[in-house]
């Protein structure tokens, strides 16, 4: 396994396979690597004859700046993983690597970004589109995987390649969970055995609306699940919001998509935690 901090250097390993004929799998990263992580690196080494791996924490997604002085980093324990799992490149560049200059570019995602993370936390979605336009077009993958967890990023990230005509197979991968069954999450590491029982709440009401959901309307039944989760110790819901799959709106009848997720962020302390669970 290599591990590059330059745009010229990974470029020019990668110009090599290509001509090769070999097939290049991407998985874009924030580091402090888990479980999670890890599912995207194996299906990626399995579909692809080239994997890659970056670990980037990127400045331009963060709209507080505690959260990104706080955001974990572990990047020989990453290493580690990522050797372990077969990776072939680590794309580890330096903050000024990747932004030379102030990336001034602004992305329409329309009504896509106007919702749930893209309310709460605003600019977010246009700097996750600058660093991963800013990957593609530099690995050049024939595949790159995202998780589900983060589930309305995979929505954008998908718009964004169609937009911009990229000629990338974007790959949704399911949610992978702790043993309590929390969405794994980086931010996992800053909750302490009390803060993570709490959060393992969160999972255990989603699922118990999913098996009731036929006796409530969408909008009773965010109620329902708010109400639950701000009932245990230590959490708060930011939003709870059940919506179409594809366009990410909110349905007030169960009949208004056949593919409904409902997607939720609760702070756990100062811990931010997402998670979603699919309706039908
Ligand atoms: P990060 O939070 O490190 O996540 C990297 C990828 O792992 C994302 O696609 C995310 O959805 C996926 N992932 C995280 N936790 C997961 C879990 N429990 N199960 C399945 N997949 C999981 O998302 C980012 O980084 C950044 O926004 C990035 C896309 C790298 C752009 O900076």
């Amino acid at each position: 396994m290599k591990i590059i901090d330059t745009i010229s250097e990974i470029e020019n390993q990668l110009q090599g396979c290509r001509k090769k004929g070999e097939t290049i799998g991407l998985v874009p990263t924030m580091g402090a690597l888990h479980e999670g992580h890890a599912s995207l690196v194996k299906r990626c080494t399995a579909d692809n004859n080239i994997s890659v791996v970056s670990v980037f924490v990127n400045p331009t997604q963060f709209n507080n700046n505690e959260d990104l002085k706080l955001y974990p980093r572990t990047p020989e324990k990453d290493y580690e993983l990522l050797e372990e799992l077969g990776v072939d490149y680590v794309f580890s560049p330096s903050v000024e690597e990747m932004y030379p200059e102030e990336d001034k570019r602004v992305f329409d995602f329309g009504q896509l970004d106007k919702v749930m993370e893209g309310e709460f936390r605003p600019g977010h979605f246009n700097g996750v589109a600058q660093i991963v336009s800013k990957l593609f077009a530099i690995i050049k993958p024939d595949n790159a995987y995202f998780g589900e967890k983060d589930f309305q990023q995979l929505a954008i990230v998908r718009d964004m390649v169609r937009q911009l005509s990229m000629p990338v197979n974007v790959i949704g991968m399911p949610i992978i969970r702790e043993s309590n069954r929390l969405a794994m999450s980086s931010r996992n590491q800053r909750l302490s055995e009390e803060q993570k029982k709490n959060a393992s709440e969160i999972y255990k009401v989603l699922r118990e609306s999913k098996s009731s959901m036929s006796e409530y309307t969408p909008e009773k039944l965010s109620d329902y699940v708010i109400a639950r989760i701000n009932n245990v110790p230590g959490l708060k819901t930011e939003y709870f919001q059940i919506v179409d799959g594809d366009n990410l709106q909110q349905v007030t009848v169960w009949n208004d998509s056949d593919y409904i997720v409902g997607c939720i962020a609760v702070f756990c302390g100062d811990v931010r935690l997402i998670d979603n669970i699919r309706y039908k």
